[in-house]
């Protein structure tokens, strides 16, 4: 089988693959971008999940040294390597749920809006890839500029007929995981105790954490809630700046995403009550696209919460958010119905 990388020596002396074309119990994933900064660590993460039975890393550079490294951890999940555009299909065909972190990071100065012109094309032809080979697939979107991406992997996905809302989902999860870590830093608590609602868009102005939901409940001073709303939105930028021209997030950024995909997975496996921030097709405000909490089951965002209370702070800050939020949107949409 050519398409698989990770085999070595004679295989007809393995019996793995036997294993999971048997239906081992589990679900079968693929990460397009695996070799990359986030793609990497996201491997190595999801390969130590037990819900996982297939996984698939698919990269244009370097995805059979990442798989040949990969599949020596004994865990469960059976390996497999594609490298290039002609194994995208086979990277795609019958998986579960296919996870996007390709595409060009940020380096200093730059904004996620940046990126937009190299991502939009990767994203694209990946995403008419999974229209092809797993239609019904849930897609968990890293790749930036988010706001902009989910809504032209919208637009592929309506072109080819295959759109479902509930199945793409715009990966928010790393403000959600800075919002916990720095709100507990404040109040003093573990981070694993603390919940913070982080809504809007996954840029600048439009990360909106509400703070004043906060579970545990805790009232925070006008400084600690402005500190904490800047650190937030900032976030990216603190490590972009921090690594000085070698990239963004990329190790809290595979941890988030394991621990939304992880999410995604229970859903799939019919877990009740998964509940998470994500950027999806949305009706709670008057745009198209928004984050906020929804509820993740077998069909993917079955449910999406509304916003509940906002103090006059965050509706301030929610006008800004929608500003920006809405051009973002537009500029994916025109960049495949142009
Ligand atoms: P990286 O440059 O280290 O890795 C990107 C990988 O994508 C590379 O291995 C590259 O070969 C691969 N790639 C490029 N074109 C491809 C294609 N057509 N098909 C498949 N793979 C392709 O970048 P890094 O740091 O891993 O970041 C990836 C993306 O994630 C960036 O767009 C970044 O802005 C975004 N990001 C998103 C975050 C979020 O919260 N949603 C947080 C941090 C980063």
């Amino acid at each position: 089988q050519p398409s698989n990388l990770q085999m070595e020596g004679n295989s007809s002396l393995r019996r793995a693959d036997c294993r999971a074309k048997g239906g081992a119990p589990g679900f079968k994933v693929a990460i397009l971008g695996a070799a990359g900064g986030i793609g990497q660590p996201l491997s190595m993460l999801m390969k130590m999940n037990p819900l996982v039975s297939v996984l698939h890393l698919y990269d244009v550079v370097n995805s059979p040294g990442v798989t040949a490294d990969v599949s020596h951890m004994d865990t469960g999940a059976v390996v497999r390597g594609f490298l290039g555009q002609p194994q995208l299909e086979n990277a795609l065909t019958g998986m579960d749920l296919v996870i996007i972190p390709a595409g060009v990071p940020r380096k200093p100065g730059m904004t996620r809006d940046d990126l937009f012109n190299i991502n939009a094309g990767i994203v694209r032809t990946l995403c008419e890839g999974i229209s092809k080979c797993c239609p019904n697939a849930i897609v968990n979107l890293i790749s930036n500029p988010v706001n902009s991406t989910v809504p032209i992997a919208a637009e592929v996905f309506k072109k080819a007929g295959t759109y479902d809302p509930k199945r793409l989902l715009g990966v928010t999860m790393l403000d959600v995981v800075r919002a916990n870590t720095f709100v507990a830093e404040v109040l003093g608590l573990d981070p694993r105790e603390v919940d913070v609602p982080v809504v809007g868009g996954h840029s600048g102005v439009t990360i909106l954490p509400l703070l004043s939901q906060v579970k545990p409940p805790c009232s925070l001073t006008a400084e600690e809630t402005e500190y904490l709303t800047n650190r937030i939105q900032n976030g990216g930028t603190e490590v972009v700046e921090a690594k000085a021209g070698a990239g963004s997030a990329t190790l809290s950024m595979a941890y988030a995403a394991v621990k939304f995909a992880d999410a995604c997975l229970r859903g799939l496996r019919g877990d009740a009550g998964v509940v998470e921030c994500a950027f999806v097709a949305s009706q709670v405000t008057e745009l198209p696209f928004f984050a906020s909490k929804v509820r993740i089951g077998r069909n993917g965002a079955e449910e999406v919460y509304q916003l509940g209370p906002l103090n006059e702070y965050e509706r301030a800050g929610m006008e800004k958010a929608k500003k920006e939020l809405a051009a973002s949107i537009q500029k994916g949409v025109s960049f495949i119905r142009k």
